[in-house]
């Protein structure tokens, strides 16, 4: 009795781990455990033997049968997830997203970016970037903005202490180091990176030292333009103004240019505009950038030569444009990541 078991139970270690299919299993363990199974043919031999030899091999039948029923089930089990594998091609891929995952959107503010850099992309331009953090010759010196500056003030311009910065990168890490508080200091990195001709434009974070209310905010971004090459002239600057808010705010759009003054620009502008699709500000003037032709000096401190080559520059504010364009009146929206006000610019 002892050896016909240990048959059977080395019989199923052998086979269930190697049948193919479910049917192979099925043929498998009907030939142990079935109704004709050699199992159960050793079962139906107990009542036959001694009464005194019955328990110990009713025994080892239920021990052969709980080591054999584990592995029938197993067998079923590979032969399913080979299965299954199979229809999936390989193996399933547990890094596809999860079809009920709930998808975000892009912030107002990355849609606007775009927006005006897909605008410029068309008219030859390309995106530029630099570092949040700057030394004071980029970010003043550079641009023709000298040390008496009021925007070097450290009262509206947020500086680093000089020890958490480590003197490396630039050979004007012996400046203060500043969070530039304009994006024209990429004007001067990508002029001394690319030289001229060039067509950029630069989208960005700024930082001010500013109290925080509806209109106001520390840290907010900017798109700065640039075009250096010969014969660039004032017109070319007025017609890519033209171009930009009549994209923006549609054909009925009016650009105007105000005299101003900026350090890096000469002569400077204000631009004001005015559309018929502003709601309450509709045929409004409203004033929303500043401008100019690249000063001389500026082409200087970057090896250029401004009896060769000129160009135009301007700075806008990305939260302006946003908040004209969605009629937002609180610049905080921006920040206080509200799902119920970022959702409206999900597009779906
Ligand atoms: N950097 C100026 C500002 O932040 C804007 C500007 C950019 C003006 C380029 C002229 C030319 O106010």
């Amino acid at each position: 009795m002892e050896n016909k078991i240990n048959d059977i139970l080395a019989k199923a270690k052998s086979l269930l781990p190697n049948a193919k299919t479910k049917g192979e299993v099925a043929a498998i363990s009907a030939d142990i455990t079935g109704p004709n199974g050699s199992l159960t043919a050793l079962m139906k031999i107990i009542p036959t033997l001694e009464k005194s030899q019955r328990p110990a091999a009713g025994k080892m039948i239920n021990m052969a049968k709980s080591q054999i029923e584990p592995l029938i089930t197993q067998a079923y089990a590979r032969i399913e997830n080979e299965q299954m594998a199979q229809a999936l091609g390989e193996s399933p891929d547990i890094t596809l997203p999860n079809i009920d995952a709930p998808m975000g959107t892009l912030h107002p503010l990355t849609l606007t970016i775009r927006k005006i850099c897909d605008i410029f992309k068309k008219a030859g331009f390309t995106v530029a970037e630099a570092t949040d953090l700057e030394t004071e010759w980029f970010c003043f010196d550079a641009l023709n903005t000298p040390a008496d500056h009021p925007a070097r003030d450290a009262q509206d311009t947020l500086f680093m202490p000089r020890q958490t910065v480590a003197a490396n990168v630039t050979k004007h890490a012996d400046e203060l180091y500043l969070l530039r508080s304009h994006t024209s200091s990429v004007q001067i990195r990508a002029m001394l990176k690319e030289g001229a001709p060039i067509k950029i434009l630069a989208p960005g974070r700024a930082f001010r030292r500013d109290t925080v209310d509806a209109t106001h905010s520390a840290n907010f971004h900017q798109i700065e333009c640039l075009y250096i090459d010969k014969d660039v002239r004032l017109t070319d600057l007025k017609a890519a103004l033209v171009y930009l808010f009549k994209s923006l705010f549609g054909e009925s759009a009016k650009t105007r240019l105000r005299p101003s003054f900026f350090p890096f620009t000469e002569p400077s502008f204000e631009v004001d505009f005015m559309s018929a699709n502003l709601g309450k500000l509709s045929n409004k003037w409203i004033e929303i950038m500043g401008c100019g032709m690249v000063d001389p000096n500026v082409l200087k401190n970057v090896g250029l030569d401004p009896d060769v080559y000129s160009g135009y520059a301007f700075g806008l504010g990305v939260e302006r444009v946003a908040m004209l364009v969605h009629s937002i009146d609180d610049i905080r929206h921006f920040y206080t990541n509200d799902v119920r006000f970022l959702r409206q610019f999900s597009g779906r």
